[in-house]
């Protein structure tokens, strides 16, 4: 394949929320290409539950909104990208209605045809807009539907973005994005495409951990990608980890939403007593950093394997229609939520930190934007609050699709990209150090830098690290690549910039917890974790 015959005005990694609210958002004359690593439907996206916030009640007001985010962030959120984000609500709903999203409508007679609004933990109001209990799979079917439908762009799915190419400015050194090499996983060949705009819309990391409630997808490329280009990365200490997925060795860690809590959903321990009212004032609906490290504590203390969840208070009728996704999978498993609790455990859900970028969702690097999961804007603090992730995607596809279009009035000009050289790599015959690599990582990174971490503790997962991260250098130049090496790769170098991350923060903050520093300290910490490459 030639190495210049793919040639795009803009390149946009990922087809979430985020890469589809941004192809969605540019003008129709600009050739774009979406690449996926597998399907254009899997994607974190495609898995939400409890849905978007947006200020919709005329009780509630984008003030509220704000403070609870600033609240849940444990004071390290930027005011005024909440400030812009929550002032979005309303029109990504409508945006997203226009592009032919259905969501829930409330169906009380005296509601007026309005959209039923559900509650989760730090939300002081009913906020958060929902497509029954999957949220995700009707924003990610509408979106793909409306981008397949586009003569402008052009799809790569079950492709892996293997390595951004930028350009260094002699005098300024300055770096200018040129394109990137891409691994057709189904071919199994390497090729380069080129573009003055990239956008990373990769997601989030949270498969550097053993139990997580993402897809597979989720290996943290982007982070990776800008980091070894050359970009700063942000607060990758706060990784966010879910209170609820279902414990079952066959669940792969289900999330079961926490709108369940929203709607009168009870945490009880094995004797049916009620523990979250001893840790906050919010009880269930507190933020999830409170409620993880809460179940953490109570599972720890008792030597259980799990806390339970319980809605079967409520009529079987009204869990049956506000979560009939739910209800039907943890049936399939053996647990009637309307009759049963349903046991519980936290897993790995969300990167709070990322990329650096500005409001526009520029990084360091001309012409390479970061937006979505991806992307560290400022507004999730340290501890993101539920249902303000796809957002963020949406706030941000639209403020990117703005400044790249400006930045294309100008004719940036393209660069010609080096073929990839493979001749002198042969196929590993180890495709099980791999595989090892991938077990070994993700078990220490749940061992040691869970929901309660400690210096030494970080420290051994460090060292680890640098052990597999020599094995993998040694691997990339000698063999050639797959897409699980790939992911193992980034995963290795998402894991050293949570474990180097960690290791600054001396202090417990939101979903950073260590032993070693348990109280905040907001004289030397009130900050964020700024790594420069
Ligand atoms: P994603 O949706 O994860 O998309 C990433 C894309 O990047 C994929 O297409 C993937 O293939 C592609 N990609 C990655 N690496 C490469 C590469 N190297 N080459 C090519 N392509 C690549 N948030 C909410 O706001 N509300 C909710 O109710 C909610 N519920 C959730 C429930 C679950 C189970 C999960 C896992 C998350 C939930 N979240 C929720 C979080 C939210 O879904 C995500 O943060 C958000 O959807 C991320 O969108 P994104 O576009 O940034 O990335
Ligand atoms: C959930 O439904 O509990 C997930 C919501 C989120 O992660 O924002």
């Amino acid at each position: 394949m030639s190495d210049t015959k793919f040639t795009f005005d803009v390149i946009i990694v990922g087809s979430g929320a985020a890469g589809l609210g941004l192809a969605l958002s540019m003008p129709s004359h600009l050739k774009i290409a979406i690449l996926s690593k597998l399907s254009m439907h899997e994607s974190s996206t495609y898995y939400a539950q409890g849905g978007i916030s947006a200020v919709l009640d005329e009780l509630d007001s984008t003030d509220s909104h704000k403070r609870d985010t600033i609240k849940a962030g444990a004071g390290l959120c930027h005011e005024d990208i909440v400030e812009l984000v929550v002032s979005k609500g309303k029109a990504s709903i409508d945006w997203l209605m226009e592009h032919k999203v259905q969501f829930s409508f409330d169906d009380n007679e005296h509601s007026d045809n309005k959209l039923h609004l559900t509650r989760e933990g730090g939300h002081s109001h009913r906020r958060v807009v929902h497509a029954d209990d999957s949220t995700g799979r009707a924003v990610q079917t509408a979106l793909c539907d409306q981008v397949v439908g586009r003569a402008n762009i052009k799809l790569f799915e079950h492709h892996n973005v293997i390595d951004l190419v930028c350009n260094t400015d002699r005098h300024t050194t300055k770096k200018s994005i040129a394109g990137c090499y891409v691994l057709d996983t189904k071919k199994d060949t390497i090729f380069s495409m080129r573009a003055p705009c990239v956008a990373l819309a990769t997601g989030g990391a949270s498969k550097v951990y053993l139990y997580t409630s993402n897809p597979d997808v989720s290996t943290g490329d982007g982070i990776a990608m800008a980091w070894r280009a050359g970009c700063r990365v942000a607060n990758m200490e706060f990784m966010q980890f879910h209170p609820t997925c279902l414990f079952h060795p066959q669940a792969k860690s289900f999330l079961l939403s926490e709108a369940i809590r929203g709607e009168g959903g009870l945490l009880l321990l094995p004797d049916g007593s009620r523990f979250m009212p001893n840790f906050d004032k919010r009880a269930e609906l507190a933020p999830r950093d409170i409620v993880a490290r809460a179940i953490d504590h109570e599972m720890k203390r008792l030597g259980v394997s799990s806390v339970f969840l319980d809605i079967s208070h409520r009529t079987a009728k009204f869990t049956k229609s506000h979560f009939p996704m739910l209800y039907e999978r943890c049936l399939a498993f053996g647990f009637d939520m309307t009759k049963d609790p349903l046991p519980v455990v936290p897993a790995a859900h969300y990167t709070c930190g990322g990329v650096m970028t500005d409001k526009q969702g520029l990084t360091d690097i001309d012409g390479l934007y970061a937006i979505g999961e991806t992307a560290f804007t400022g507004l999730h603090g340290a501890n993101r609050m539920a249902s303000n992730s796809i957002l963020e995607c949406l706030v941000f596809a639209k403020q990117a699709s703005e400044a790249i279009t400006t930045f294309l009035e100008q004719s940036p000009k393209l660069s010609t990209i080096r073929p990839w050289d493979d001749s002198k790599v042969i196929n590993s015959d180890e495709a099980i150090v791999v595989s090892h690599n991938w077990a070994e990582l993700r078990q220490f990174m749940w061992d040691y830098v869970g929901i309660v971490r400690s210096t030494k503790r970080l420290q051994r997962a460090k060292n680890r690290i640098s052990l597999l991260s020599k094995e993998i250098e040694d691997y990339y130049v000698n063999f050639h690549v797959t897409s699980d090496f790939l992911e193992l790769r980034n995963l290795v170098q998402a894991a050293e910039l949570i474990v180097d991350s960690a290791l600054l923060r001396k202090e417990s903050r939101g979903l950073h917890y260590t032993l070693d520093f348990p109280l905040l300290d907001d004289e030397r910490f009130k900050k964020d974790t700024i790594l420069t490459p």
